[in-house]
């Protein structure tokens, strides 16, 4: 493991290890030396490094032989003393050491040797950042959310995706406010080509061609029930109708240049319809990245009213899973992965790592989670309160959810934890 390393456009040397014939290059240090960064043939491998010219060959006047001679002869030069053992505190007990054959703590005694030994690692790459956007021009904060703002989708939202990919973030994730005049019971502003999030992603692309945009592909911020599908007279959620829908808002999303849309509506049969539905219209190099165990969870909050997409009545307990529930999850991964899911998604994230391990063991597939608004805004208010420090407990739930076995990570401190990557000092 732990061969994923630090590889973000930004001002910090780094080593990648794709596979044994890529090698990238440290900086240059003080003494020049250098070393190469270009991928070889296997037939052409050969050593990478070029040595510093200067430093090793001084003259000091005897000859290794001379040296050599001397020490035979019992003249060992000298050297510093053995250095004492270090005082422990008065009153501490003197015992006999215990007599252990393993000391897992020899492996974590130095920064160096954590270093060496650390299985897993995190980098901008593998972060994908939400973004909010609405039609306004301004920037508006979200009150739940501390640091995140629903942007203009022509002005601000640029601004952040250049900062993003700045620091190595090159993939988003976008959730349209839509204007409550424009919901309706069956959602149908979600495939107009020319709506809030078909056009933003051209505009993206258009600036950003080689950005990696993900779409959210429900029904919830178009509905004006709130919920991510057609809601019958009777409060049941329609399932094949807004499968329907799905496939049509995806591949609206797909016609204007999105890379992977993502189903988070947890309905049922929507990957396979999605896959055919794009296919049938010549999108078959789009992904689908599957909400495939997506719990029914008050961690969702903030997030909600983002959008401003609260269910208007009721909850989401039909389609979102039980969080009691874990076999479960391995039913919907099954059915995602028959229909032709690209990537499974877990979420929340924290709270539901034994899914994400579940779902890293049980499939081949790349796993993503999702740090969901919840857990964003404890965290921050956390921070807030000075009752936790918010740099490092973002960067530890983030690495928790590699370790978990997640790809990547859908996560709004995308920016600030691949800035604080790249300011590191290694
Ligand atoms: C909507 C959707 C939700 C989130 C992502 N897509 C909300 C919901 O299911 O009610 C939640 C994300 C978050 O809380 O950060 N389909």
């Amino acid at each position: 493991m732990a061969t994923t390393l630090f590889n973000a456009s930004c001002s910090f040397p780094s080593i990648k290890v794709i596979d044994c014939k890529s090698y990238v290059g440290l900086r240059s240090n003080a003494n020049q030396v250098r070393v190469a960064s270009l991928p070889f043939a296997t037939s052409q491998r050969r050593s990478l490094v070029v040595r510093a010219s200067n430093g090793h060959a001084k003259k000091l006047g005897r000859s290794d032989a001379e040296c050599e001679a001397d020490v035979a002869a019992g003249n060992v030069p000298e050297a510093p003393p053995v250095p004492p053992k270090p005082a422990a505190p008065a009153g501490t007990p003197v015992i006999q050491p215990l007599n252990l054959n393993r000391r897992p703590r020899r492996n974590r005694a130095s920064p160096t040797v954590r270093a060496a030994f650390q299985e897993t690692d995190i980098s901008p790459a593998n972060f994908v950042y939400p973004l909010f956007i609405h039609e306004g021009e301004e920037d508006t904060p979200i009150g739940a959310m501390p640091g995140c703002y629903r942007l203009g989708w022509r002005h601000g939202l640029l601004q952040e995706v250049a900062k993003a990919r700045a620091v190595g973030v090159n993939s988003i994730v976008l959730f349209p406010k839509v204007p409550e005049a424009l919901k309706n019971p069956t959602g149908d502003e979600a495939y107009n080509d020319n709506g809030l999030v078909p056009r933003t992603i051209r505009l993206l692309k258009d600036k950003y061609p080689d950005l990696i945009i993900y779409t959210d592909v429900a029904l919830d911020p178009y509905s004006s029930d709130g919920h991510d599908g057609i809601v019958r007279e009777d409060g049941v959620i329609m399932n094949d109708e807004t499968v329907h829908q799905l496939c049509k808002q995806a591949v609206s999303q797909a016609r204007a240049g999105a890379d992977v849309v993502s189903p988070s509506d947890m309905m049922d049969g929507r990957v396979g319809a999605i896959r055919a539905a794009l296919d049938a219209e010549g999108f078959q190099n789009v992904s689908i990245m599957s909400y495939t165990a997506k719990y029914a969870s008050s961690f969702y909050g903030p997030f909600r009213e983002a959008l401003d997409s609260n269910p208007r009545f009721g909850d989401k307990k039909t389609y979102q899973m039980n969080p009691a529930n874990y076999r479960e999850a391995l039913i919907e991964a099954r059915e995602d992965e028959a229909e032709g899911a690209d990537i499974l998604l877990v979420k929340p994230g924290l709270p539901y790592l034994d899914i994400i391990r579940l779902l890293r063991d049980k499939s081949p597939l790349p796993i993503a989670a999702y740090q969901v608004s919840g857990e964003y805004s404890m965290i921050k208010a956390g921070g807030v309160l000075k009752m936790i420090d918010e740099e490092k407990v973002m960067m530890e739930s983030l690495m928790c959810l590699r370790r978990a076995g997640a790809d990547i990570i859908l996560t709004y401190f995308a920016l600030q934890a691949a800035t604080y990557l790249c300011n590191q000092k290694r």
